[in-house]
């Protein structure tokens, strides 16, 4: 490892930072204005063997949902290493500079491997559940629209109108990252090139009675024939509606497109409110998997900035292999309005490793389950199950694309 140096990088590392991911993530990268006008050098880290660069990663600026707030999380992206350089130990040299050197008390990222992370402290915070609907057997109820109730709207109309939408879901669910105007731009864009034979997007909104647009769905069509006829397919990008009718009628829609067999939509939440709409969940065909993976990088103030679904008043002895300033005993006392967490030389009442901090952080998994495999240890008989209950979130995080 003499000969490799990680430096922080420059605008003139752009290009070949935006090549070596593409080149480790096997895909051609297309020349992209909007991506080079986002990229923040002085937040992102190269490693470089003699003048080539041979290792990259990313941390973004944007805000993320949390139970009961939403705060900057540093967005971990555009992690790769040359294939020829693997395996040396160049990831784990970025990693812990990283996180040693992000501002945010916490990071997040979606991981194109579920094996990477778990090393670096991180925890699989949020689930991603893949529907693959059969649009024959699922069988929405039926929904009567009012003229003008559903409609598509162009590009700048919709970067006018949707962020908002965004918004308000932050506030309803955790794990929502937000977007900047360039990025919503970025968001919006619909190259020709990177259509794989699907449609173009369509932006299709939902009005409320008084013609305000109230949710909203990006989706693409696919054609397909089959032996018996047509048997296209709907591929949903994101659907955002705050407002459970209009949620509703926007599925519905969606789910009874003409000449379609199939519906594909691979970000919904665990307790996603379609299963409810549908007269057979079975049909929507469900895989879930790890979406945002987070890692607290600063213990009181990522336990400070959330809040807790029933009053906590507990010691948690933190264990962190790469931060120092981690590890410890913190006493964590708040609710759903107002927390404090400062370093105690109290007793723990129960102690667990800033992984497990990181998967229960959002509210979707329960302290309790680390718990059954020795991951979080009870000292205060009782403990578990108050701290269980302060950290979950009646609703159930959702990361709603991956960055
Ligand atoms: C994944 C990748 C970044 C790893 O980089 P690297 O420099 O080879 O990693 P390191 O040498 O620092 O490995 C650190 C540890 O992670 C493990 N590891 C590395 N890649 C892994 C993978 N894909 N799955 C599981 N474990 C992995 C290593 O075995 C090593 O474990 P050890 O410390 O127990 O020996 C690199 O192989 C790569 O760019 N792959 C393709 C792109 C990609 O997957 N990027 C991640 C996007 S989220």
């Amino acid at each position: 490892m003499t000969d490799i140096e990680v430096r922080t990088a420059s605008a003139d590392d752009f290009e070949a930072m935006r090549d070596l991911f593409a080149a480790a993530m096997m895909f051609d990268a297309s020349p992209d204005e909007l991506s080079r006008q986002i990229f923040e050098p002085e937040r992102a880290l190269v490693a470089v063997d003699g003048d080539q660069i041979v290792g990259t990663t990313k941390a973004l600026t944007r805000d993320l949902s949390l139970p009961g707030a939403v705060v900057p999380a540093a967005h971990v992206t555009g992690v790769g290493v040359r294939a020829t350089h693997r395996r040396r130990g160049i990831l784990s040299q970025l990693m812990t500079r990283q996180l040693r050197e992000v501002p945010e008390p916490i990071a997040v990222l979606w991981a194109s491997e579920p094996g990477i992370y778990g090393r670096f402290g991180y925890g699989a915070a949020a689930w991603a559940v893949n529907f693959e609907a059969d649009l024959h057997r699922v069988g929405p109820p039926a929904v009567r629209t009012r003229p003008g109730e559903l409609g598509e709207i162009s590009v700048d109309d919709a970067l006018m109108t949707l962020p908002a939408l965004l918004r308000a879901v932050q506030d309803q669910r955790a794990g929502v990252s937000g977007r900047s105007e360039l990025r919503w731009q970025q968001h919006l864009q619909d190259k020709p090139d990177d259509r794989n034979g699907r449609t173009a997007r369509h932006i299709l909104v939902h009005r409320d009675e008084t013609g305000t647009v109230d949710g909203y769905a990006l989706w693409r069509g696919k054609m397909n024939w089959g032996p018996a006829g047509p048997v296209n397919e709907v591929l949903v990008e994101e659907l955002v509606a705050p407002e459970f009718s209009a949620y509703k009628v926007l599925w519905q829609h969606l789910l009874t497109m003409d000449l379609s067999a199939k519906l594909g939509y691979g970000y919904g939440a665990v307790d996603e409110p379609i299963m409810q709409l549908v007269t057979t969940p079975t049909a929507l065909d469900r895989r879930v998997s790890e979406s945002l993976w987070l890692r607290v990088t600063d213990v009181p103030g990522a336990l400070r900035q959330r809040r807790y679904a029933v009053p906590i008043d507990l010691v948690l002895e933190v264990t962190d292999d790469l931060i120092e300033s981690n590890n410890g005993r913190f006493q964590l006392t708040g609710d759903d309005a107002l927390v404090s967490c400062e370093r105690t030389d109290s007793p723990a009442d129960l102690s667990l490793s800033v992984g497990e901090l990181g998967a229960a952080y959002l509210g979707g998994r329960k302290l309790a389950e680390f718990a059954t495999t020795g991951r979080v240890t009870e000292h205060t008989p009782g403990a578990i199950n108050r701290a269980t209950a302060a950290f979950t979130w009646p609703l159930a995080p959702v990361s709603l694309e991956v960055f």
